[in-house]
């Protein structure tokens, strides 16, 4: 799969480590592994058995670990433990290896599904559908007919729930035909889980102890139905379903009750048994302005908060609500259910308020502007797709790490929750979801990317195991139900070099991967955005990446053209220059929404897509050549030319005037013109391609030179021709360049500072 380097589908900033924690400090990127917990790879063998774990600290057996074969006996690389075998190994030697113990499998795949347990059959997938009805009947349509075509995808045996809400929350039965009934709840009002199982008549089930063969609570089936029992009545119940009907005055918003009605939702699914794989489907099409989670109020003379509001705490609502989803997110993950959220509106609906709901139980997201655009119609359909293109959603995912002494695990940034549990290996200081050695994963699929922080915890002169074995392990361990009911553990093991780097930094500097290390980068600084008060990105940025060209650059001091970087740093500066002109940095060209948004997704994807929203891949289409890929700058613009930007959220095709004159003039459909023809199509296709494999299904552009949409590219290159006498900055400063520099001139700066003696 793109993005993983190999079977194991570990990336790493630094491949080569410093031994010490003032030597890491000096490396300036932090020391990070991206981890793809379950990605499927052809190579990675299936076991029908359970592992086998070390005594002492319960990493499992693997290829590093040392055999006596004689003896039976295998010693732990972590912890040194020396393990006996058990009875059913005893035939295996040196060129009888069980799979664990073969060096090329350094990840494996347990399947740990109870099939010897008489009538065991998976736990059905549960979809709990929540759709707003304040909208226009246009967008209204949009979204039923989406919602209808899904529950059409479905498998048959996937149970199904609706819930529908605007100023009020709507909990439908679907197990009578004959006359649907509804329970309503009062969209102002808050209610616990207990309350809402309560009101449902389903408070006394609760109770009564339920085992996996029957994960569902009696009762619930008046609520939740087997796809292939309710679609009638569904489709019926879709049909009759009007938009809301509660009176907005003039110059009001909707009363819109979004934040009960997930919490009821919520409290619905409390009745199923806990990481059954569940989730709540919500489709929002305007801002919460009733009850718990509201974003702003009803009176539409007062705008949705932006970044300005935020930063100036003029956000009156925004403290509240999400705090109030805080709540909601640890009600989901302690029942081990996903939220997944699929915005729709002119106007914010509160994404940067829910993030913390999604974002924590592993949920998807999709942001557009209409449910008639594909951005939301082809993404929302990907996720009932079972065929190539399915997402793979897995639930009830479990993560954790086991580590070489001397490693410490400050935390996870990524579509997980802290599990809390402490251990040896717990760094003091915290990035994302720390304090842990294990995360809760409610929602995962084949893509989900987590990253992890390290810390070294050997000083200076302390004689440490690490000192005497040049190698150092990770196991990443991921338990899960995968999306055909299976229970599979996948365990990967890992192992690079410690290197003593105050002795020389060639190791080191070879270990270096720009791409992660671009990806961590723009991973930590989002992170501490949002985090830290006041926090400056763009000065930090500009910080560190001076003070890892003054490390790892050749130079004399104080002579800025005798700078030179190392072909393994080459390219990190430019990925710096990109990030602090991209969305994720220059937030305040966004709403908080978009803001929210597109880091959910930078948080979650592999290397390569998230590398493509920092640094846009641009590839130039001539009659000279083939496509080739062209230099991020408006100088790769040129009037013969067609050029395909892909910065993921958008697929821009852009036709130079000429090439467009041609094609306005019909040119390829003349058959003299084949050549044409085939050039104005050749970017079509490799653009379906992009929107074919990705999620969510990006926006797709066309647009010509010098028209409107044209600015959809040219935000993306560097200014190189318009900007070219950034001021001069005095000696000394550590900030070096305006928001808005070439390419060129941000070079000169770097080279300067960098080389300027300290
Ligand atoms: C290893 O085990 C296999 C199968 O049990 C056996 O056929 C083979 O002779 C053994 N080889 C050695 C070197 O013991
Ligand atoms: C969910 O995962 C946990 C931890 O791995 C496990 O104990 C539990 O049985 C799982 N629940 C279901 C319903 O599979
Ligand atoms: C390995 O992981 C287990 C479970 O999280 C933990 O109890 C143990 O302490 C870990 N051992 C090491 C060496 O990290
Ligand atoms: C981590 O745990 C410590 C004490 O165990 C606690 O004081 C701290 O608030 C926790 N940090 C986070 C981010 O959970
Ligand atoms: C070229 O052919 C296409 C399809 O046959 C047609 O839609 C288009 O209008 C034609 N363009 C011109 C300029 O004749
Ligand atoms: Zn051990």
């Amino acid at each position: 799969m793109e993005g993983a380097s190999d079977i194991d589908g570990v990336r790493m900033t630094w491949n080569a480590w410093p031994r010490t924690k003032v030597e890491a400090s000096k490396c300036v990127i932090p020391i990070a592994a991206c981890v793809y917990p379950i990605y499927p790879h052809p190579s990675i063998p299936n076991l029908a058995y359970p592992p086998l774990r070390c005594k002492t600290c319960s990493s499992i057996l693997n290829s590093y670990s040392r055999v006596d074969f004689n003896a039976l006996i295998w010693i732990c690389p972590f912890c040194y433990q020396r393990n006996h075998f058990p009875h059913h190994y005893s035939g295996i030697n040196e060129s009888n290896l069980p799979a664990e113990l073969h060096p090329q499998y350094t990840t494996i795949d347990f399947n740990l599904t109870p099939h010897h347990q008489q009538g065991y059959s998976p736990p059905p997938p549960i979809y709990l559908f929540v759709l707003d009805t304040c909208m226009i009947e246009e967008e209204f349509n949009f979204a039923k007919s989406a919602f209808k075509r899904a529950i059409g995808m479905l498998p048959d045996n996937a149970m199904v729930g609706f819930v529908s809400f605007g100023t009020q929350v709507q909990v439908h039965e679907l197990g009578f035909s004959e006359m649907s009934k509804v329970y309503v709840f009062r969209g102002s009002k808050d209610l616990t889980k207990d309350q809402v199982l309560e009101q449902l008549g389903l408070g006394a089930a609760v109770g009564t102890k339920r085992h996996a063969a029957s994960p569902l609570a009696p009762g619930i089936n008046r609520f939740l139905l087997p796809a292939s029992d309710c679609e009638f009545s569904l489709q019926t119940l879709l049909d009759e379903l009007g938009t809301d009907q509660w009176p907005v005055p003039p110059g009001n918003r909707a009363l819109r009750c979004t934040g009960v009605a997930l919490s009821v939702a919520a409290g619905l699914l409390g009745a199923c048994l806990a990481g059954t794989g569940a989730r709540i489907v919500a489709l929002v099409g305007g801002p919460c302005t009733e009850g718990s989670g509201a974003i702003v109020s009803k009176d539409l003379s007062d705008p949705v908060r932006s970044h300005k509001d935020l930063d100036k705490d003029a956000a009156p609502f925004f403290k509240k609500a999400a705090h109030f989803y805080e709540d909601l997110a640890k009600q989901l993950v302690s029942q081990g259910h996903v939220l997944d959220l699929f915005a729709s509106a002119l106007d914010q609906v509160g994404v940067a308020e829910m993030k913390v709901a999604i974002e924590r139980t592993g949920g998807l997201v999709v942001l557009s502007e209409s449910f008639g655009h594909s951005v939301f119609k082809d993404s929302f359909k990907r996720i009932f797709d079972d065929g190539a293109q399915s997402l793979g959603l897995c639930f009830n995912g479990t993560f954790e790490i086991n580590c070489s002494k001397d490693i410490k695990i400050q935390g996870v940034i990524g579509p997980c929750t802290s599990l809390e549990k402490k251990g040896p290996s717990v760094a003091n200081t915290v990035v994302g979801q720390g304090n842990t050695t294990a995360w809760k994963m409610c929602g995962l699929d084949k893509s989900t990317t987590l990253t992890v922080f390290f810390d070294i915890s050997t000083s200076e002169k302390s004689d440490s195991a690490a000192n005497t074995n040049p190698q150092l392990y990770l196991q990443f361990l991921t338990s899960y139900q995968s999306s055909d009911g299976q229970t599979r553990l996948r365990v990967t093991t890992v192992t690079r070099r410690w290197v003593d780097s105050a002795l020389g930094t060639e190791e080191l500097v070879q270990g270096f991967d720009q791409e992660t290390a671009s990806v961590v980068m723009a991973r930590f600084a989002s992170h501490k955005m949002e985090l830290e008060e006041g926090f400056d990105a763009t000065r930090w940025l500009d910080r560190n990446l001076i003070r890892l060209c003054a490390k790892f650059g050749d130079y004399r001091k104080d002579d800025p053209t005798s700078f030179t970087l190392n072909p393994c740093f080459s390219l990190f500066p430019q990925f710096m220059f990109n990030l602090r002109r991209s969305q994720f940095v220059q937030v305040f060209n966004n709403s908080p929404d978009e803001t929210a948004y597109f880091r959910m997704s930078l948080n979650r994807e592999s290397i390569t897509n998230a590398a493509v929203m920092i640094q846009p891949s641009l590839i130039s289409y001539s009659f000279n050549s083939p496509p080739v890929p062209a230099l991020l700058d408006v100088a790769s613009i040129s009037a013969d030319r067609i050029l395909l930007l892909d910065s993921y959220f958008s697929v821009v095709i852009f036709h130079g005037m000429t090439i467009a004159q041609w094609r306005n003039l019909g040119y390829q459909n003349d058959s003299e013109h084949q050549a044409f023809a085939q050039l104005l199509q050749a970017p079509h296709d490799d653009a379906q391609v992009i929107i074919h494999e990705r999620f969510p299904v990006p926006r797709l552009v066309v647009c010509d030179q010098h028209g409107s949409q044209a600015r959809f590219l040219l935000a993306k290159l560097n200014p190189s021709a318009t900007y070219n006498n950034a001021p001069e900055m005095g000696a000394g400063t550590d900030v070096i360049f305006t928001d808005d520099v070439s390419l060129q001139v941000f070079f000169e700066h770097l080279q300067r500072l960098a080389v300027q003696s300290s």
